[in-house]
């Protein structure tokens, strides 16, 4: 059992940073297994680490004013990675995340509205809704019952997706998408080819059937919600997939085509439930290690909510709860690893960047730099009152990203993620299941390696 208090901070999971220089084979099977393992010691520390595979230069940079040179003063140089491409356009098609230039632009520019601050107001009080039925299924269960918190913080999540996008004809979606994220994720890990650079057309032929068939279900689902869609008329409901139909180019006037529409729903179910559940699943484990925190947490919901569900208008008098949530996605980022890839040649802290070079940002490594945090490894909500985060270095931060492709649902995760937490912790702590294994493991998002197995107490 690890002692828990202010001074005797428990040790918290993370992979060991290898000892030697792996192998071209070590590397490869560790960088599938999970990437944040392949990390060597130096880079938690410098600002800045080249490493070769076999031709390919790959430079992590670790340092907020060169992230601010990638991802903002330069960005037009750096676009998203073919590898981050390769792995999401066979399930996402060409949606936000994987597409570029004038085409992202253009759909950048049409989809902004539709997650604006109105846009949020509408969907709070489903995530509320959501979030309560859950308390209420947990209260069927009996007393001290265990569940898997990483698959209920996904249910909730996706079904919050669900409804904010399809209003009540998402039902049926639910499973579907369960079913197909966590296959697709499973079997898009990157290959040398990927990790090389290769051509697209030699990649297809080494994985012709990469990810196929996990979504195929999921697509059929969209088709047949959009094609019912096209027979509704003036009946249509207010929700996110009317909105991405109405929305219109303010500098052109155009919209999105059906099949762009498409994309664009795939795409912002996919990034748009798991990161959030997971940023949930960190915050529940990361607060039953905490009991000080857990118990500050308590206090503020006690005497802000005194036993309602949260609601959007209580976001702002809830500020411990987003300084817990935002401490857990310093420490465990859902989207562990920004990848870019240079189109011409760079220089960056003193480092020639060739074109063509890969170059990683991850904030698992950033939020994790002794020079930028104290006690890096210590779970301390403080960090992130408003005095302490206006005199830290604006990309010292990053967990949605930042620059033009910052997270477009950024306001809606955080809103989503302050309010699950405080409706769900008011009447339950989540205790951690003794012995259960915690082990981060980053795919395409940090995940927990084995759930979250956690006993369910009543607080009141
Ligand atoms: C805690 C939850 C979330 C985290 C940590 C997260 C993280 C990120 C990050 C780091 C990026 C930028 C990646 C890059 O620069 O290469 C991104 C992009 C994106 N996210 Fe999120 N995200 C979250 C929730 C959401 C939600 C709720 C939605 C939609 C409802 C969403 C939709 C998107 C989309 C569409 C993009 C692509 C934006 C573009 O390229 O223009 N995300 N997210």
């Amino acid at each position: 059992m690890t002692v828990m208090d202010e001074t005797r901070a428990p040790v918290l999971a993370a992979p060991r940073p290898p000892q030697q220089r792996m192998s071209l084979r070590q590397f490869l099977r560790t960088v599938r297994d999970s990437s944040i393992a392949t990390f060597p010691a130096e880079a938690y520390e410098k600002d800045i680490v080249a490493r070769k595979l076999l031709w390919r230069r790959t430079f992590i940079v670790n340092e907020p004013q060169a992230i601010k040179h990638i991802l903002l003063d330069n960005s037009a140089n750096y676009v998203r990675a073919d590898i981050a491409r390769r792995l999401l356009e066979p399930g996402l098609g060409r949606g936000l995340l994987t597409s570029e230039g004038e085409r992202w632009r253009r759909h950048r520019r049409i989809m902004a509205p539709s997650f604006d601050h109105r846009s949020i107001l509408g969907y709070a009080p489903i995530m509320t809704e959501i979030a309560s039925g859950l308390a209420d299924q947990w209260d069927r269960l009996p007393e001290a019952a265990e569940v898997d918190v990483a698959a209920a913080m996904m249910h909730a999540t996706l079904h919050i997706i669900s409804r904010a996008m399809f209003s009540s004809d998402s039902d049926d979606i639910v499973d579907t998408v369960e079913y197909g994220v966590a296959g697709y994720q499973n079997s898009v890990r990157p290959g040398l080819l990927d990790l090389l650079g290769a051509p697209d057309w030699l990649a297809r032929l080494a994985s012709p059937k990469r990810g196929r068939g996990f979504l195929s279900d999921f697509d059929k689902a969209i088709d047949r919600l959009l094609a019912a869609r096209g027979h509704a008329g003036d009946a249509q409901p207010k929700d996110l997939l009317a909105r991405l139909i109405a929305a219109r180019d303010e500098e052109t006037g155009g919209g999105m085509t059906a099949q762009e529409v498409r994309d664009q729903v795939v795409t912002i179910f996919m990034a748009g439930h798991e990161t959030t559940a997971l940023a949930l699943t960190w915050t529940w484990y990361l607060l039953s290690q905490h009991p000080a925190a857990e118990a500050r947490l308590h206090a503020e919901l006690d005497a802000v909510l005194a036993g309602r569900p949260a609601r959007h208008e209580d976001l702002a008098r809830l500020p411990y709860a987003r300084m817990v949530i935002e401490e857990s996605m310093r420490l465990y980022p859902p989207a562990h690893t920004i990848s870019r890839q240079a189109i011409g040649d760079d220089a960056v802290l003193g480092h020639r960047i060739p074109a063509g070079s890969a170059v990683l940002i991850a904030p698992w490594l950033l939020h994790r730099k002794p020079a930028i945090w104290e006690n890096p490894e210590r779970f301390d909500p403080q960090r992130f009152s408003p005095e302490r985060s206006a005199a830290r270095h604006r990309f010292a931060y990053i967990p949605f990203g930042a620059g033009p492709r910052i997270c477009i649902g950024m306001a809606f995760a955080m809103t989503e993620a302050v309010l699950i937490l405080a409706t769900i912790a008011q009447r339950y702590r989540l205790r951690l299941k003794a012995g259960h294994p915690v082990e981060p493991q980053g795919l395409i998002t940090l995940r927990p390696r084995y759930g979250m197995r956690m006993q369910l107490e009543r607080r009141h």
